[in-house]
């Protein structure tokens, strides 16, 4: 079976991913900060798949070495998708306002861990010809006041997905934006704000997949990218 490393897979949009591959029944790495949420998610999945769940940060050097040991125990690796993410303080602040330290903290959590991770399972998804997504976000590239530590840190690690890409062409990148979804990152970006007009994360689940199992060229891709979209039955005549 194949093998896919999720990071922030007890919620939201990794936890949907990380539910559909265990249907599959793909050998998964998954990780989360909070232990209990993380060990319901892997008590529900690991009736459907082999799978280790790491809590910790991807933000920790020792944690993310631990992940890729995992790895090892697997073999091979198909997948890594660099979900978890942070958006710093909220309410979200200006550029002007914002603290460097947290600055910092964003980088190191939505970007270097990232690459690190990367870095680290390179070998490993060599061997498979594996692909790897990172999480990103339209605040990548549009500039929404308030939304310029993680939208920097977003659009730096769209560069990164694409100098990897030119890097290593025997795999495959991706940058994906899975667009608004109802989670708690949003809701966290829009305090005291009804957002259950926004999709489940659940939505998005089609087109993510459809990016793994069809391999397009490496590149940025949306979840309404015209490539994902569901193949439309032809009309009866
Ligand atoms: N929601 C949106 O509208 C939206 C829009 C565009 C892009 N995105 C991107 O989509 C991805 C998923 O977002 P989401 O809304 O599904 O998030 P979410 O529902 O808030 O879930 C985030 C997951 O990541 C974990 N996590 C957070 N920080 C972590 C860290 N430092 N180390 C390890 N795990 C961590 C969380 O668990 P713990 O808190 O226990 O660690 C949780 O499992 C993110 O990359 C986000 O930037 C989201």
């Amino acid at each position: 079976m194949p093998t896919a490393v999720i990071t922030g897979a007890s919620a939201g949009l990794g936890r949907a991913l990380a539910t559909g591959l265990a249907h599959r029944g793909w050998n998964l790495v998954i990780d989360a900060r909070r232990p209990d949420r993380l060990a319901q998610v892997a008590g529900e999945l690991s009736r459907l798949c082999q799978l280790r769940a790491i809590a910790g940060d991807v933000g920790d050097a020792e944690h993310r070495r631990r992940l890729a040991g995992a790895v090892a125990e697997f073999g091979s690796l198909d997948l890594l998708v660099n979900n978890a993410s942070t958006l710093g303080p909220t309410p979200l602040p200006p550029l002007a306002e914002l603290d460097v330290d947290q600055l910092t903290d964003i980088l190191r959590v939505n970007l270097v861990a990232p690459l690190a991770l990367v870095q680290l399972s390179l070998p490993a998804l060599t061997a498979a010809g594996g692909l790897v997504v990172n999480l990103s976000s339209d605040a990548a590239v549009a500039h929404y006041p308030g939304w310029g530590g993680y939208g920097c840190a977003k659009a730096a690690l769209d560069h990164l997905s694409a100098t990897l890409a030119e890097e290593n062409p025997q795999l495959r990148w991706y940058s994906f934006d899975p667009g608004d979804m109802r989670t708690e990152m949003h809701q966290a970006a829009f305090p005291g704000e009804d957002i259950s007009d926004r999709p489940e994360p659940e939505s998005v689940l089609p087109a993510l997949l459809r990016l793994i199992d069809s391999r397009p060229p490496s590149g940025r891709y949306t979840s309404a990218s015209p490539e994902l979209a569901h193949a439309v039955p032809e009309v009866a005549r």
